[in-house]
């Protein structure tokens, strides 16, 4: 690679951490107010209990939680210091001051977290929480795909593992897939690799107007094919969960509904985003919803993150398909949570020589965009 790689600087102005009752009562009075539609009241009577004990500890041991927005809707509204998308906790870890960071989303957040805050002890409260994109990629597959194209920069999902970022030139998220894209073409580089989420790759490729292809394990070995200028290079990764939404699903939803207005992630495929209303990330459709009027959305994502908006916005319709929930973030409970930081188990460990080359392309994600 030929060109020097730089972020471009992203704004940003510091979250103020929730703040939630302290007595099993007030506790439960909370989430009666805010899930009674989503979750039956014994259900809550007793989690409400667990939350108060987690919360006790958390304070007593220093500790922060950041929750992500996929969290099943009690552990959302009960525990989080703070709450986002996957660019969000980033940037709130690197910050935390707080001996011990608890991570209640995936294992691929919790080492992000670990390599920007190094001295801090990061907790998963599962010891699984995968994520099949993460899954989808190995480091020797990004130094062979580094080999067939020298000069061609590495962006790599935040959906990976430690030792692939430490491959990679920069990381993105999905909040800022096509602002790290441009940053790298405003500074000279034509083609880029973006691994390892094929949708998402063409999703941002269309987005920008650039032309797509796809590498696998299997074409590793084959001599590269000149490339058209502006190329994105994308990896057959997928995400198990936002592969199963179809264009079926969303004639069928507006068959039904006229107004309803289709969000989706950009993790579904570039059919499904082009039949959709709106594409971001998951606190990007937060948002979204957030400062609209329109009154019945239909939300293309994980089935928590549907119940944990339709509690926060209850005067709209949100249409939801509640099977398709990820079962890595379904390990994360709040009884997992009390446990982990009971006896600081499942504790976030990676090799500082990774960790190193991984925080080069880190520290570059989190200032852009
Ligand atoms: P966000 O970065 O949009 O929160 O997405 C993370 C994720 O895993 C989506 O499946
Ligand atoms: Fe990974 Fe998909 Fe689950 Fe997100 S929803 S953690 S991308 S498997």
């Amino acid at each position: 690679m030929s060109r020097t790689i730089a972020a471009s600087p992203a704004s940003q102005s510091a979250p103020q951490p929730l703040t939630y009752p302290e007595t099993v009562d007030a506790m439960y009075a909370h989430l009666r107010r805010r899930l009674a539609d989503v979750v039956p009241d014994f259900e809550l009577r007793q989690q409400a209990e667990i939350a108060v004990e987690v919360n006790r500890l958390k304070a007593e041991r220093n500790a922060v939680i950041l929750g992500h927005n996929y969290m099943e809707p009690v552990l959302y509204h009960s525990v989080p210091d703070y709450t986002g998308d996957s660019l969000g906790l980033s940037r709130i870890s690197a910050e935390v001051d707080a001996e011990t960071i608890v991570f209640c989303g995936v294992r691929f957040m919790a080492e992000t977290a670990k390599i920007l805050n190094p001295s801090r002890t990061v907790l998963l409260p599962s010891p699984r929480g995968g994520c099949s994109l993460a899954e989808a990629i190995n480091a020797d597959q990004v130094r062979r795909l580094r080999a067939k194209y020298p000069e061609v920069p590495i962006v790599t999902y935040v959906n990976t593992y430690a030792d692939v970022k430490a491959e990679s030139d920069f990381c993105c998220t999905s909040g800022n897939a096509a602002a790290v894209i441009s940053t790298l073409r405003d500074q000279g580089h034509d083609q880029i690799i973006f691994l390892p989420d094929e949708y998402l790759a063409a999703n941002t490729a269309a987005e920008l107007g650039l032309p797509f292809r796809v590498e696998g394990a299997a074409s590793l070995d084959e001599s590269p094919e000149p490339l058209d200028p502006g190329t994105i290079i994308g990896w057959a990764g997928r995400c198990e969960v936002h592969e199963q939404f179809t264009v079926d699903d969303i004639t069928a939803a507006r068959q039904q509904f006229a107004d309803v207005r289709v969000l989706a992630h950009p993790e579904c495929s570039p059919e499904v985003i082009e039949a959709s209303d709106f594409s971001g990330s998951t606190t990007q459709m937060l948002k979204y919803v957030d400062q609209t009027n329109e009154g019945r959305l239909m939300l293309l994502t994980e089935c928590s993150m549907g119940d944990n908006i339709a509690s926060q916005s209850p005067d709209r319709e949100i249409l939801r398909t509640c099977s398709v929930r990820c079962p890595h973030m379904n390990e994360i409970t709040l009884s997992q949570t009390l446990e982990a930081l009971r006896r600081t188990r499942h504790v976030i460990k990676v090799p500082e020589e990774i960790a190193s080359r991984a925080r080069v392309s880190l520290d570059r994600m989190i200032a852009t965009g």
